[in-house]
């Protein structure tokens, strides 16, 4: 077998990690390896590069993609799809693996349509993807915030300051919500749940009433009124908070840096399995982490469901900002 692997859309922590265990579970099994650059962009232009074992070495522990990836209009179209298909059997690969969020599933999707065998990899900061209950780069991004949070807060607190901080995520407001409840914010805004911003006004005013030091605001950048946007509401009539307000937005800080060991742990295992799927003959799937347990979710159900967010969080992140 020829298999190529591809890391797609935002770099996630532990993406290198997914790649090594690729590259090496296929060198075990007597395939050829190759890595593409770029993502679909390199698909199309056919950059395919031969991996052996020692091209997957050192690169684990760092974070980003070795691989590049890229944001790729030409494949979301017919015509780019096919130049990639005909650049796969120009070069005789048999097999692709996608590490990438939900837009690369969707094109993964789109590619296996045309016949083609891929298996897909949960891989995206926001997880924000059917089939894996955590994908891979979350845990990292989780751990910046809230070193940046715990931070946020020790000023805030020499100051009697309100915090807002608002996170990554796109439309989803995983990250918002679970860094949140674990940084002990005052209050959290996430797109799912409508939040009026005169509540959040309020939640900042009784933190003052009640002698707190602080109050932090973590919002998700897919909520109606991000940092900025709360900020501007909150000028209106800023006196009523008690606090002044700052904003800080965490942003790409969140993407970089070394994978945890949870990072490391699930892009291996993921990769791996993604070589035996099609080891055993399977594509057309999605590689993810169910219930502690690896798992595979036809890449149809994965492009056609919205993940749900356990939103009964946010009560409990409010009882305990008391
Ligand atoms: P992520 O995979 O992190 O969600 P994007 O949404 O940017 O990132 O998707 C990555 C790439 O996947 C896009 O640049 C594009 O090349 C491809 N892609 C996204 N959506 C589709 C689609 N509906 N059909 C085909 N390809 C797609
Ligand atoms: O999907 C990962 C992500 O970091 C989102 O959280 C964010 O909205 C988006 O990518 C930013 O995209 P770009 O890297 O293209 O600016």
């Amino acid at each position: 077998m020829r298999v190529a692997v591809l890391t797609s859309g935002g770099d996630a922590p532990g993406m290198n990690a997914a790649i090594r265990a690729v590259v090496r579970t296929g060198v075990e099994k007597g395939w050829e390896m190759f890595g593409v650059r770029q993502g679909y962009a390199g698909l199309i232009a056919g950059n395919f590069r031969p991996m052996g074992a020692r091209d997957a070495g050192e690169i684990m522990q760092r974070g980003g993609t070795i691989l590049g990836s890229a944001r790729c209009p030409e494949f979301q179209t017919d015509e780019g799809r096919l130049k990639a298909l005909r650049a796969l059997n120009q070069d005789g690969i048999d097999a692709l693996v996608v590490i990438g969020g939900n837009g690369s599933q969707s094109g993964a999707e789109k590619l296996s349509g045309l016949g083609f065998k891929v298996v897909g990899v949960a891989s995206t900061i926001d997880n924000d993807l059917v089939g894996s209950d955590i994908t891979i780069g979350v845990d990292t991004a989780l751990n910046i915030a809230l070193e940046a949070i715990d931070r946020l807060k020790v000023t805030a607190s020499s100051h009697q300051r309100a915090l807002l901080v608002e996170v990554m995520g796109r439309n989803c407001g995983y990250l918002a919500l679970m860094s949140g409840i674990a940084g002990g914010a005052e209050a959290i805004s996430i797109p799912e749940v409508e939040t009026d911003p005169e509540e959040i006004a309020r939640e900042i005013r009784s933190a003052y009433q009640r002698g707190k030091p602080h109050a932090i605001v973590v919002v998700a950048e897919g909520a109606r009124y991000n940092a900025e946007g709360l900020a501007n509401f909150f000028k209106q009539n800023s006196g009523r908070l008690g606090f002044a307000v700052r904003t800080t937005v965490i942003g790409y800080v969140q993407r970089g840096g070394a994978p945890t060991y949870a990072d490391r742990m699930l892009a291996t295992r993921l990769g791996a399995a993604a070589v035996e799927e099609l080891a055993a003959g399977r594509h057309g799937v999605l590689v993810g982490m169910c219930k502690g347990e690896l798992s595979t979710t036809p890449l149809s159900e994965v492009v056609a469901g919205k993940k749900p967010l356990d939103t009964a969080l946010l009560r409990l992140a409010g009882i305990l900002a008391r």
